[in-house]
């Protein structure tokens, strides 16, 4: 265990821990979340689980294409503000197309996510870095 997983945090007036929240933004585009590009999965339900799992510890957003298709269902989950200032960057997610990846990512975010605790191991298997391009769009 690392140390940022022992890190304490204080809780945020609205019981989200650390402050303000991370983000997760879950692409739906035109290939993420369709049955066409990613069958034999719910779309619908991974949304609806992780707007579930997360009300009240994460934002979770939902945006049209990411310009990662290949990758498709891509989520990124950005830290929190104490977790930027802990060091923490978006940590992009690719082909998270099975309900355990999104079972692991709302865990990792409940702990406080990029910057404030270690990621699942499994979730090396998902993690990608975008074009430098992709990835200032998305950040700006
Ligand atoms: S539809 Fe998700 S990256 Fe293009």
């Amino acid at each position: 265990m690392s140390r940022r997983s022992r890190r304490p945090r204080a809780a945020a007036p609205d019981g989200a821990p650390g402050g303000a929240r991370c983000t997760v933004t879950v692409c739906r585009g035109c290939c993420c979340g369709t049955p066409a590009k990613v069958p034999h999965l719910d779309h619908a339900a991974q949304l609806a689980d992780l707007r579930s799992a997360l009300a009240g510890v994460a934002m979770i957003r939902r945006t049209d294409c990411l310009d990662a298709c290949e990758r498709a269902n891509v989520i990124v989950v950005q830290p929190s503000p104490e977790g930027r200032r802990a060091g923490g960057r978006p940590v992009w997610l690719g082909q998270v197309n099975d309900p355990g990846a999104a079972a692991d990512i709302t865990a990792w975010v409940e702990a406080g996510g990029p910057g404030l605790a270690d990621p699942p191991g499994v979730l090396d298997l998902y993690a990608f870095q975008p074009s430098r391009r992709v990835r200032n769009e998305f950040e700006d």
